[in-house]
């Protein structure tokens, strides 16, 4: 499974990045607002922190429009993936830029149903949204069962990308399911490295280990 920070903050993504857990970065308006920063600069800058697929959202709502706005975007990097809305003008966008070779990211999406269409646009990732989900009563987890079993049932090639997270038992679900990316805040990324029991371990072997008084090296 690949992890994709969801960030706009490029000390994080940078630090994140030496980790080697890194595969792509994914924006929205709200953390470009978020990062105060110009969207061309700081999109251009994460361009150079990854190799993988960076995001960046257009805004426009009608398909001419977000046409003209992914011609601007996509001429940062080649890495650049477009983020459409899932509407009826974000997938005839998303149809027009994956039939030129242009990888979009369709985000938004709170239903299976919108899954499916978004993948019969030819979108390279779809963005079901499971915080969101669950914090309106519903379970973030089913959709994310849900699209896997269709995409599998039609061998879609559209990537799962399981956004929205809010913590690491849904990071764990997703690797499950089968799903083929999650997008994580920094900080449920940096969770993910911690246990408790490895803390404590590692507490116990060094106090051990002065008791040896020995060094390596
Ligand atoms: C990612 O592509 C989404 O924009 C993001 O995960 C949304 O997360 P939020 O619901 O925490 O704002």
């Amino acid at each position: 499974m690949k992890f994709f920070v969801d960030t706009a903050d490029t000390a994080e993504i940078a630090d994140l990045a030496a980790t080697g857990m890194v595969d792509g970065v994914t924006t929205n308006p709200s953390l470009i607002k978020k990062s105060g920063r110009d969207i061309m600069e700081v999109t251009k800058e994460i361009c150079g922190l990854t190799e993988g697929p960076v995001s960046a959202e257009v805004v426009a709502l009608d398909h001419e429009t977000m046409m003209k706005e992914a011609e601007v975007l996509r001429k940062i990097a080649d890495n650049v993936c477009i983020k459409v809305p899932l509407t009826i003008d974000g997938l005839k966008t998303c149809k027009a830029l994956t039939g030129e070779g242009t990888m979009v990211n369709v985000t938004l999406c709170f239903s299976a149903n919108q899954a499916l269409l978004a993948a019969k646009a030819g979108a390279s990732f779809i963005s079901p949204f499971v915080g969101r989900h669950d914090d309106n009563g519903l379970d973030g987890m089913t959709l994310i069962e849900d699209i896997r079993l269709i995409y599998d049932n039609y061998a879609f090639d559209t990537e799962i990308l399981v956004a929205s997270i809010r913590h690491p038992i849904h990071v764990l679900e997703s690797a499950r399911i089968g799903a083929d990316v999650a997008t994580m805040p920094p900080a449920v990324i940096r969770n993910l490295f911690k246990h408790v029991l490895t803390d404590k371990g590692i507490e116990g072997f060094l106090k051990d280990w002065a008791d040896t008084g020995q060094n390596i090296g």
